[in-house]
């Protein structure tokens, strides 16, 4: 073996590599198993040429471990420049999202009534025949009552389909005077279409104390109608029947689109139907053990989806269950 040759050969690969893979190369073609200095080293005799190639295997080695640290040193010089992070630069915007359309109506409709006093309330939405029908004073023939309306479970259960039956609920377990507002889902079974869905959301209204007449109940919803519509909105009361109210009324609120001309939206006749109201039947009254004669009250209820779609003037209440972004992020 020729020393010098294999050293000058092994030093020039060495500085020639460009990356600490390509010294690790070098390495293995000079001072691997099979390499020739490391077969010549296995096979000395004497001492001298012994020592003589050990140094140059020392040197070899030494040269790459100098090489690799180089390269080494190169590298992280390079990627410290050209990976630095500028901690002062603003950062990617997160999107912020926003309140369900519904869900913002409803707490418009919390806030109004929390400022009146009002509590506010949640029940089931599985309910009983009974709490759903006949203690609201239900007629036993009213259409509501077939399934072909209302989901049954069973025999006695309903998915409820107004939040009436709070009324009932409140009335039982505590003594009045009460006031009181129930938000929540119900259900029917109606065909989906632009103005109906077979799930929506109800806000329930029940004051029961001594002495209250039809003219708080109507001073209550101009009130609340005023908070989520504004003041530039007329109320108008019509007469109404419901099983649980006597007398009936049904406020409606001037159109928003057409300014009360009459257009598409309100039919033509510058109004749109807002929900039901009424005084509190005295079969309510009694289905609770209240007297009649002693309590007196008012009860309303109105849907969420409408209130939101007035309040947008949204044509398509579909929209609202749909959870699509680009419709959702422009309210
Ligand atoms: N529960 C009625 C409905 O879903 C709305 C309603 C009418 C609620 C009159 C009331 C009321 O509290 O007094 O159509």
């Amino acid at each position: 073996m020729d020393a010098q040759a294999v050293e000058s050969q092994a030093l020039s690969a060495i500085e020639a590599a460009a990356t600490v893979d390509e010294v690790e190369e070098a390495r293995v073609r000079f001072l691997g198993r099979k390499a020739e200095l490391p077969q010549a080293l296995r096979a000395v005799r004497d001492r001298e040429t012994g020592m003589t190639l050990n140094a140059l295997r020392r040197r070899i080695a030494e040269s790459a471990d100098a090489r690799e640290e180089e390269l080494g040193r190169a590298e992280l010089d390079r990627r410290l420049r050209e990976e630095r992070v500028d901690v002062t630069l603003p950062g990617d915007e997160l999107p912020v999202g926003h309140l369900h359309p519904i869900t913002q109506v409803r707490r418009m409709v919390e806030d109004a009534f929390l400022g009146l006093g009002y509590e506010i309330r949640d029940d089931r939405e599985v309910e009983t025949v009974a709490y759903n029908f006949d203690k609201l004073a239900f007629e036993p023939t009213h259409a509501a009552r077939s399934p072909r309306d209302t989901f049954f479970l069973d025999e006695t259960r309903v998915l409820r389909t107004e939040t009436s039956a709070s009324q009932i609920h409140q009335l039982e377990e505590r003594e009045p005077p009460v006031y009181m507002v129930s938000i929540g889902r119900v259900y029917r079974r109606d065909a989906i279409t632009a103005t109906r869905y077979p799930i929506f959301h109800q806000f329930e209204g029940l004051a029961v104390d001594r002495g209250i007449t039809l003219a708080d109940l109507k001073g209550t919803l101009r009130h609340v109608m005023r908070a989520l519509y504004g003041p530039k909105r007329a109320v108008r009361f019509r007469t109404h029947y419901f099983p649980f109210t006597e007398p009936s009324i049904e406020p409606d609120v001037s159109c928003g689109v057409c300014g009360g001309e009459g257009c598409r939206t309100c039919k033509y006749s510058g109004w749109i139907e807002m929900g039901g109201a009424g005084m509190v039947d005295p079969r309510v009254f009694e289905n609770v053990g209240l007297d009649p004669e002693a309590w007196s009250g008012f009860a309303f209820g109105c849907g969420l989806e409408r209130t939101a779609q007035l309040r947008h003037d949204i044509p398509d209440i579909r929209a609202l269950w749909e959870g699509d972004l680009r419709v959702l992020r422009q309210f």
